[in-house]
C-alpha cells in the first residue's frame, strides 16, 4: 500500500486529483468508480479546475458510482446521483449517459442490484476506484457485518452512519433507512483502489483497517488484501495509522 500524509484537507483533495487526472491522461477510456461524501469533494472541485485549466479531457470515461440511498430519486437533492451531477459530471465534459448509479427508485432490491452488478460486469473492470470510509469503517454503504457481501445488495443503515449522514438532511428522520451498495468483491475487482480519509475523527478507524484484523466488522480492512492501494490522508487522519505503523 501506497499512503500518502497530506498536510490539510485541500492538499489531500490536490494530491487526490492528481492521480485520478493521471489515470485519465495515461487512459482516456478510463473506467472510475466514484465516491460521494465529503471526503472527495476537494478533489471534484480540483478535477473541475484542472478541466477548466484545459488539463484534463474526460469525453471518454465512463462512472460506476458505489452506491445510492434506497428511495430517492436522481432529483432528489440528498439523493447520490444530484451529488454527483452538481459536484462533478454538470461541470466537466462527461458523458452523462456513461455515469452509472444505483436506481434508488427502483422498488424491487433483486432486481435493481442484478441491474447494477450487470452494469459493473458490462462496463468493468474498473480502472480506479475512489472510496472514503464510514466512520465504523464502511466503504460504500457495506456496513460492517457477519460476512463480506460479494456484489451489489440492498443494505440496512446502521445507526452510527445514520448519525454521521444526518448533517446533509434537514432532520435525522429524513436519512433513508437503506441503501443499494456495490458490494466487497465489485470493489476488490477495480484494478486501483484510492481511499481519502480526513479529519481527527477518521484516526482510530484508519489505524484499525490498515493494521487491524480483516474482518466484516470493519468492511474496509480487506483493502490489506488489495494489491494496489493508494492512501491519501491528512496528517489529522494519519495520525494514529502512523504511530502503529512506526513502533
Ligand atoms: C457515506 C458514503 C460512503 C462514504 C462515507 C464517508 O455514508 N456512503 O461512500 O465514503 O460515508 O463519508 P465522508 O467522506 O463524508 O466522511
Amino acid at each position: 500500500m501506497k499512503i500518502y500524509c497530506e498536510k490539510d484537507y485541500e492538499a489531500m483533495s490536490r494530491r487526490a486529483a492528481g492521480i485520478l487526472g493521471a489515470q485519465v491522461i495515461l487512459k482516456p477510456d478510463s473506467v472510475l468508480g466514484l465516491a460521494t461524501g465529503s471526503s472527495p469533494e476537494g478533489t471534484y472541485r480540483e478535477l473541475i479546475r484542472r478541466y477548466e485549466a484545459g488539463e484534463l479531457d474526460f469525453s471518454k470515461v465512463t462512472s460506476v458510482n458505489l452506491d445510492e440511498y434506497k428511495g430517492l430519486s436522481g432529483e432528489n437533492d440528498q439523493s447520490y446521483r444530484y451529488f454527483m451531477n452538481t459536484n462533478f459530471f454538470d461541470h466537466v465534459n462527461i458523458d452523462k449517459s456513461r455515469t452509472f448509479v444505483p436506481d434508488g427508485l427502483a422498488e424491487d432490491s433483486d432486481k435493481a442490484c442484478a441491474a447494477y452488478n450487470a452494469i459493473i460486469r458490462r462496463e468493468g473492470p474498473v480502472d480506479l476506484q475512489l472510496l472514503g470510509l464510514g466512520y465504523n469503517g464502511h466503504i460504500g454503504f457495506n456496513e460492517p457485518a457477519a460476512i463480506f457481501e460479494k456484489e451489489t445488495h440492498c443494505v440496512d443503515l446502521t445507526a452510527s452512519t445514520i448519525e454521521a449522514n444526518k448533517r446533509f438532511f434537514e432532520k435525522e428522520e429524513d436519512v433513508p433507512r437503506q441503501a443499494y451498495t456495490m458490494g466487497i468483491g465489485n470493489i476488490m475487482q477495480a484494478k486501483k483502489i484510492l481511499i481519502l480519509v480526513s479529519g481527527e475523527g477518521k484516526a482510530d478507524i484508519v489505524a484499525e483497517a490498515f493494521c487491524g484484523p480483516v474482518t466484516p466488522k470493519v468492511p474496509a480492512s480487506i483493502l490489506q488484501f488489495h494489491s494496489d492501494v493508494t492512501l491519501v490522508g491528512d496528517e489529522a487522519a494519519l495520525s494514529k495509522l502512523m504511530e502503529r505503523l512506526n513502533k
